[in-house]
């Protein structure tokens, strides 16, 4: 078993909340379950099984959902889940889970599983998760679930979040089936014959399970938890095979519950390995539900990557597979391609934004994941409740926030402009130069998608040396998820091989800038300009915060002067145009 060393326990429980009347505040849909591992919930190393702990997260989640909708839900889908430590028989699991926001029919819930150590009293972080619950439909139709009003800063911060992990979930299996038929997959070469190569069909599992009633709620149909459990199951009995060892679960990529089951449907599932690469393996399921004599229904897939753990806990060396002719070929070039789409995951959503460079390389496989990034780092900026007014001129506002090592300055101001036009103004950065004096040049690389496009962008020299600096910037925008949502428009520097440096120009990074733009009234909005300081930045603006210079005042002025004076334009041509 590993367990978490002395550095990587963590502050796991979310300060006190101490409201104005000095009452402790508690979200209302927190739902917490601690239960005690005991050999029958463990494997044969007495480690926990990952099923049993999907069941608990599961069934804590839906709680927590239910508490919030006040009628049944169901699970939709769970996020990637990365276990960073397994847990013993004899410790104590925590599991904290609640509501981070509710959409329509749907909610967010985050889960936040810890393990802890009874007789040491230390506790370490397994893993956290989200889940997406959608109340039951009635006679009447779908459920139009109430809003969540979060309180505290962490809260507000994972609302704003939900929105995008949301568009990101939605939009994951068309993704993911154009990145496997355009995308790495098509220059993944033919499979090499090795020596010693495992065949596929050696690691094949069919299984069955009837769905009887303790595996299923109250209104008969089958939880969530329990298929997860059985697709872990038959994925681990696939993986074992291989190795003819003890495997190790690492990842789960997303699970979608594409249908229902109910009591009395037998569940099919089938696991086979995709492919082995040096230390790991990726395990494919597939879950299908059948009644009687009724065609088979496609409940769900999933993709687990397993390792296999030596005596000193280091991932063993894999043997090669041999795939299956056609589907089996299939799969294993797929199973590459997931493995490159799964690392630029994990590195571009799960890093701490400190840890992660200034610049990332771009390219259409990563393009979903890095406007993710783009869009949650400026939210999660603009959601800091330590921002500190530093001038004020006229009713332009310059805060600022030093946090981390970092030097944030935020820049705020309302015109008489209606939003939506304000957010059609400014996320066309190419009109930047009409008001913003240090833009020089603004040209379109790429228009990737409708709402995202890399621009490069020259500005004049912020050093001695009179060279010009250029940025190469991912600008994402995005309209309001509900009525209480600010437009954003998110920018980032990226990497493009077609656009590296030059000597002609230094390159400046810029690592979260961007607007959020709130509808205060039909006419009248407020803007916020935000920009975390990077060295290329910092002598624009320093001399504004220490008092010295009005710069920013001026600049917002002409941002004002330029909304106003193109606030008639036709909204639908100047979008289309973007
Ligand atoms: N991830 C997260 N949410 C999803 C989703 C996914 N992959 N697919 C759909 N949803 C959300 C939609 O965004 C929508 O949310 P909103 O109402 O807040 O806007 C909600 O689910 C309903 O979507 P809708 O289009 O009305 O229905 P659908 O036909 O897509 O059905 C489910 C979605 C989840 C209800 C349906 O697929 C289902 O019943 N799945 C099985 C659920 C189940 O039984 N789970 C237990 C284990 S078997
Ligand atoms: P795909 O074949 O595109 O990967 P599926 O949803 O059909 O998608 O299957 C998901 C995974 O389940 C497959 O990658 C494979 O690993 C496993 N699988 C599917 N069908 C079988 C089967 N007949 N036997 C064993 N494993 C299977």
């Amino acid at each position: 078993m590993s367990s978490g060393n002395m550095e990587e326990e963590q502050q796991l429980e979310e300060p006190l909340f101490i409201l104005e009347n000095g009452e402790v505040y508690r979200n209302p849909t927190e739902v917490k379950m601690s239960q005690i591992v005991l050999p029958c919930h463990a494997n044969h190393c007495a480690e926990l099984s990952v099923g049993q702990l999907l069941k608990w997260m599961d069934s804590t989640a839906c709680l927590s959902a239910e508490r919030h909708a006040g009628c049944s839900c169901i699970t939709a889908s769970m996020d990637d889940i990365h276990f960073e430590h397994t847990i013993g028989v004899g410790q104590v699991v925590n599991i904290q889970a609640k509501l981070n926001r509710a959409f329509n029919s749907s909610m967010e819930v985050g889960i936040l599983v810890s393990c802890e150590d009874l007789f040491s009293e230390r506790q370490w972080k397994v893993c956290n998760a989200f889940a997406t619950f959608v109340a039951r439909r009635t006679d009447s139709g779908k459920v139009q679930l109430k809003q969540i009003l979060p309180r505290t800063q962490d809260e507000q911060m994972e609302y704003s979040i939900a929105a995008e992990r949301r568009r990101m979930r939605l939009i994951h299996a068309d993704i993911m089936k154009d990145l496997l038929s355009n995308g790495p997959v098509s220059r993944v070469g033919e499979c090499q014959e090795y020596q010693n190569a495992v065949p596929a069909e050696k690691t094949r599992v069919e299984s069955v399970e009837l769905v009887l009633p303790p595996h299923a709620n109250h209104q008969v149909n089958t939880f969530g938890g329990q298929i997860m459990a059985w697709m872990e199951n038959v994925a681990t009995i696939a993986a074992s095979r291989l190795c003819n060892a003890h495997p190790t679960l690492r990842t789960i990529d997303m699970f979608h519950f594409r249908g229902p089951s109910q009591v009395g449907d037998r569940v099919i599932l089938r696991a086979i390995v995709n492919n082995t690469f040096k230390n790991s393996m990726e395990v494919g399921v597939r879950a299908e539900a059948y009644r009687g004599r009724e065609p088979l229904r496609h409940i769900n897939s999933a993709f687990m990557t397993f390792e296999v753990l030596d005596e000193d806990k280091k991932p063993r060396t894999l043997p090669r597979i041999r795939p299956e002719p056609v589907d089996g070929m299939r799969r294993y070039r797929e199973a590459i391609a997931r493995k490159k789409i799964r690392l630029d995951r994990k590195y571009i959503i799960s890093c701490k934004q400190t840890e992660v460079p200034l610049s990332v390389p771009w390219d259409p496989s990563n393009q979903v994941y890095l406007s993710y990034n783009n869009v949650s780092a400026l939210k999660m900026l603009a959601a800091k409740n330590n921002w500190v007014l530093s001038s004020e001129e006229n009713k332009v506002s310059l805060y600022t926030l030093e946090e981390n090592q970092f030097l944030s300055f935020r820049v705020e101001m309302k015109v008489d402009v209606p939003a939506e036009r304000v957010f059609i103004l400014l996320s066309d950065l190419s009109r930047r130069q009409e008001w913003d004096s240090h833009y020089k040049q603004c040209d379109v690389i790429n228009q990737v998608d409708e709402d995202d496009v890399i621009y490069r962008v020259v500005t004049p020299s912020v050093s001695k040396d009179s060279k010009f600096q250029d940025f190469v910037l991912l600008a994402s925008r995005r309209q309001p998820c509900d009525k209480g949502d600010p437009y954003v428009i998110a920018l980032r520097s990226v990497t493009l091989p077609t656009h590296t440096a030059t000597s002609d120009c230094n390159r400046g990074e810029v690592l979260c800038a961007g607007f959020t733009i709130w509808e205060e009234s039909k006419t009248i909005t407020k803007i916020s300009y935000y920009n975390q300081a990077t060295p290329g930045v910092m002598p624009y603006i320093s001399t504004d915060i220490a008092g010295l210079s009005s710069r920013f005042y001026s600049t917002f002025c002409a941002c004002s002067k330029f909304l106003e004076e193109n606030k008639d334009g036709s909204p639908a041509v100047q979008s289309a145009a973007l």
